[in-house]
């Protein structure tokens, strides 16, 4: 039997295998309570040979320091339901659902664990769209006493 290519766009995550790849592009971020800032970011999407992909995600600012990093799993279900469980260093466990319609994933956590130390994030919803070759995303969050609204947006090309 021939193995099953580490990028096999058909395969066990069918609804989100138009995800797997290397995506490299730039993006920028916003909050109330900080500094605007822009940033370069690189995010894989694994096939597994099981029913989801891995996820692998890093961003470095424009002077080189590196910035946010986190993994994960994105699960595609029944009739394009999606579940998330992402894990970020900076004391974050990350339990999200949703959707995923016409290469439009779209994801809300239902429950972010967090480290005692951790900063206060009430919810996060990160939508992801994929044209052909480019990804675009944004990610909103109600955090540290704000309303939910946007903390990041990029757009990202096949590598
Ligand atoms: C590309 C990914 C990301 C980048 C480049 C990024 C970058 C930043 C930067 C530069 C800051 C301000 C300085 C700092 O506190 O470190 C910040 C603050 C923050 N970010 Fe992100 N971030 C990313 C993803 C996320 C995600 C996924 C979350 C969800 C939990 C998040 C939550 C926060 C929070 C809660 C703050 C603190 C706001 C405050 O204390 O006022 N970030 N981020």
């Amino acid at each position: 039997m021939e193995p099953e290519s580490e990028l096999s766009t058909a395969g066990p995550a069918g609804a989100l295998s138009f995800l797997v790849g290397v995506w490299r592009g730039e993006g920028h971020g916003v909050y109330p309570t900080i500094d605007a800032f822009d940033y370069d970011e690189e995010i894989v999407f694994s096939a597994t040979g099981k029913p989801f992909l891995a996820y692998a995600q890093r961003s470095w600012a424009k002077d080189g320091r590196p910035l946010h990093v986190e993994t994960g799993y994105w699960r595609p279900g029944d009739q394009g339901a999606v579940e998330v469980t992402i894990a970020q260093p900076t004391g974050f466990a990350e339990v999200a659902e949703g959707t995923v319609v016409d290469r439009v994933v779209d994801v809300s956590s239902k429950m972010m664990g967090r480290t005692s130390t951790a900063k206060e994030v009430s919810l996060l919803r990160r939508v992801i769209e994929v044209k052909g070759d480019v990804l675009e995303y944004r990610i909103d969050m109600a955090a540290v006493g704000q309303p939910m609204q946007n903390h990041l947006r990029a757009t990202l090309r096949r590598a």
